[in-house]
């Protein structure tokens, strides 16, 4: 399978790592043998070698380090040309999320559909903008369109909602969905005001230097929106939907919720009719109220097996490569010849 991977931040350093340390095992266990044929960035340019770039060599280079430590490679291509050279079968996208145009990705996306490439993306943008188009087009040309890595990581919720429950009918989805405002929510729980608990946040990694988009809900905005328009076929755009976050929360609030055996959580829920992120007390025997930290979990209530929650990693390198991971073995299976 030869890929073409678009951004080489942090995802795509757990994805290298993976496809390094188990190359032998995927090789063995699924005849899976992967070949990075090209990278692009945005500020380090592009490298192609039809042949392949050695993992242990782009690793060197993931994150900050220059292209041209990299040798017997084409560094002359745009990403659009990358994307067409016919020796790119799959692109992994794993550039910057923007949830108003969905670009520059949404672009990259069609580009490789049009010239029947699959994709994988863990960029939620695209989804969020036009999640129905792209299915649509990726049904019309025949090609995969995989995105496990968009809601919680390399947790299987959408495989658990669309393959493993697939027959029983979903109406509704609730979920923890975004980990930074979780683990602000558990060290208020132990104590902490919101301003030393966001703090603690950012030292820690979860948080980012401007956590607008965590503690005002718009990450799990953009992932319920995905959500939603892969279980119930709904075209939600995020100002669509009721939003709020966790910024207004106090330590009064966390602890009268306590003395009631009761925790807050931001809580994004969608049915087919309605979507919204927003604060709940949710009492102590809900699944949901027992996920501390950086955590995510979902439920999906069912006609045939009533809720089924499930929780695990919702962020970082190697969960979200292993997401990647994931999708690249279900392309490889479904088009194997
Ligand atoms: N990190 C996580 O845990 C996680 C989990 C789930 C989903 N995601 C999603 O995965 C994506 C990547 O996250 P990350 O943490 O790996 O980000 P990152 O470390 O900031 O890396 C982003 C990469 O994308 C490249 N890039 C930026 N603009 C580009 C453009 N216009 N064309 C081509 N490449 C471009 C950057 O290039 P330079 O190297 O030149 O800066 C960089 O290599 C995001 O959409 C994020 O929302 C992340």
């Amino acid at each position: 399978m030869n890929i073409l991977l678009i951004g080489l931040g942090n995802v795509a350093h757990g994805l290298l790592t993976i496809l390094q340390e188990k190359s032998d095992e995927l090789s063995k266990r699924y005849g899976f043998t992967p070949s990075i044929v090209g990278v692009a960035t945005r500020s380090r340019g592009t490298i192609y070698h039809p042949e392949g770039i050695p993992i242990s060599e782009l690793l060197n280079i993931t994150r900050k380090g220059d292209f041209r430590e990299i040798e017997n490679v084409r560094y002359d291509l745009d990403v659009l040309s990358l994307i067409q050279q016919p020796d790119v079968q799959v692109i992994i996208e794993t550039s910057p999320s923007n949830f108003e145009t969905g670009q520059p990705a949404l672009d990259y996306c069609y580009a490789a559909l049009n010239a029947c490439k699959h994709v994988v993306t863990v960029n939620k943008g695209p989804l969020v903008v036009d999640y129905a188009g792209l299915q649509q087009r990726a049904n019309e040309v025949g090609c995969g369109f995989y995105f496990e890595g968009t809601v919680m990581s390399g947790t299987p919720s959408l495989r658990l909602a669309l393959e493993a429950l697939r027959g029983a009918k979903i109406t509704r989805v609730r979920g923890i969905l975004n980990g930074t405002t979780n683990y602000i929510l558990t060290q208020m729980e132990n104590g902490m005001t919101y301003g030393d608990a966001l703090s603690l946040a950012q030292d820690q990694g979860y948080a980012e230097a401007d956590p607008t988009d965590d503690v005002e809900g718009w990450d799990a905005a953009g992932k319920l929106a995905i959500l939603a328009a892969a279980l119930f076929g709904t075209k939600l755009k995020i100002s669509d939907m009721k939003v709020s976050g966790i910024n207004g929360i106090t330590s009064t609030n966390v602890q009268s919720a306590q003395q009631a055996d009761e925790r807050w959580k931001l809580i994004a829920e969608a049915t087919p009719v309605s979507a919204s992120v927003r604060l709940m007390r949710l009492p102590v025997s809900d699944p949901l109220s027992g996920v501390s930290g950086a955590v995510n979990a979902v439920t999906y209530t069912t006609d045939l097996m009533g809720d089924v929650t499930l929780i695990g990693a919702g962020a970082g390198r190697v969960p979200t490569g292993f997401a990647i991971l994931s999708d690249l073995l279900a392309i490889h299976q479904r088009f194997k010849s």
